[in-house]
């Protein structure tokens, strides 16, 4: 990262930074789980802007800056004069006068580009339309945790080729893992997305067979068929991904110690079994877990 450390794309930070993040984010786990306190972040305050709804993305930032010693404001969009029509320009030179960073959930992918370019402190994307890169921080670490590491390992997507796809690919090409990427047709991922993760020397394979990329795989992961701003979609997207349910039959094309992933929140019967959420491969609650601990070593990367 250069100048001002924003996160808007997991391509905003290069292998090495992730490596030490996930790194980072495991030791700041066992720090916590040992009772002590690291208060880096006194006096320095998070503006958290949300256009959408959330539950960890927002619990974990504003304890991850409590625990850090510092404080977290939770500003939902149309409480802002932003909702009133204030320029987004002229919010991110205000923000940027009183806050140390600002992390913003956002309908829009632009809208957070727009934000980072008159914003003087780090802004990190909490999920656009396009991206989630702090999900795929915290996935990496629990991968790293699990896995030992990533190098050679088959990831297998399955189900949407959504914004939290779209960082999985990249992440991926990133620190050299092979993705396999399962959609219905019509729901592949972003174009520019893929173009970038194959010039980064990404192995990627598309497909519309589940079975096709859940054989062999390491990591099975899914998300929701239904994301925030499809609702009006949602019959439609029901018939559309009949078959692309990650169940015990896909579970057990995978490796044998293979782990199950899910960004949550999941909506069980539909992407996912109840008991594969529930069964031993399952990761998805240390999953949860770990947004606050590699959020804390992104935070302390960025503000500290
Ligand atoms: N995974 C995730 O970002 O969850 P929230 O929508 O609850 O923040
Ligand atoms: N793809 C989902 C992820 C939620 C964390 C959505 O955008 O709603």
């Amino acid at each position: 990262m250069k100048g001002v450390h924003h996160l808007v794309s997991i391509l905003d930070l290069d292998p090495e930074e992730i490596y030490q993040i996930v790194e980072d984010a495991i030791s700041l786990k066992q720090t916590r789980d040992d009772g002590l306190h690291i208060s880096d972040l006194q006096q320095k305050s998070l503006a958290m802007i949300f256009e959408k709804p959330s539950t960890r993305t927002r619990v974990s930032f504003e304890v991850a800056m409590t625990e850090l010693g510092g404080h977290a404001l939770y500003l939902n969009w149309n409480d802002l004069q932003l909702g009133r029509g204030e320029p987004l320009s002229d919010t991110a030179r205000v923000l940027s006068s009183y806050v140390h960073a600002i992390m913003i959930r956002s309908r829009k992918h632009e809208t957070i580009l727009e934000l980072a370019k008159y914003a003087t402190v780090p802004v990190i994307n909490g999920l656009s339309d396009l991206e989630h890169p702090c999900q795929i921080l915290a996935d990496l670490t629990t991968i790293k945790e699990f896995k030992g590491g990533f190098e050679g390992l088959k990831f297998a997507w399955i189900g949407d080729g959504n914004n939290v796809c779209n960082s999985a690919i990249l992440a991926s090409a990133l620190v050299g893992m092979e993705i396999g990427v399962a959609t219905p047709p019509g729901y592949e991922p972003d174009f520019e997305i893929i173009n970038r993760a194959i010039e980064l020397g990404g192995k990627i394979i598309f497909t519309n067979n589940p079975s096709e990329a859940a054989e062999g795989a390491d990591v099975l992961y899914t998300d929701v068929w239904v994301s925030m701003g499809d609702d009006d979609e949602r019959e439609k997207r029901m018939r559309d991904f009949a078959g692309y349910q990650i169940d015990e039959n896909l579970l057990d094309l995978t490796n044998k110690n293979s782990i199950v992933m899910h960004c949550l929140p999941a909506h069980r019967g539909e992407e996912i079994t109840d008991g594969v959420i529930e069964g031993p491969h399952s990761v998805i609650f240390t999953q949860a877990e770990n947004r606050l601990h590699a959020q804390k070593a992104l935070l302390l990367k960025v503000m500290g």
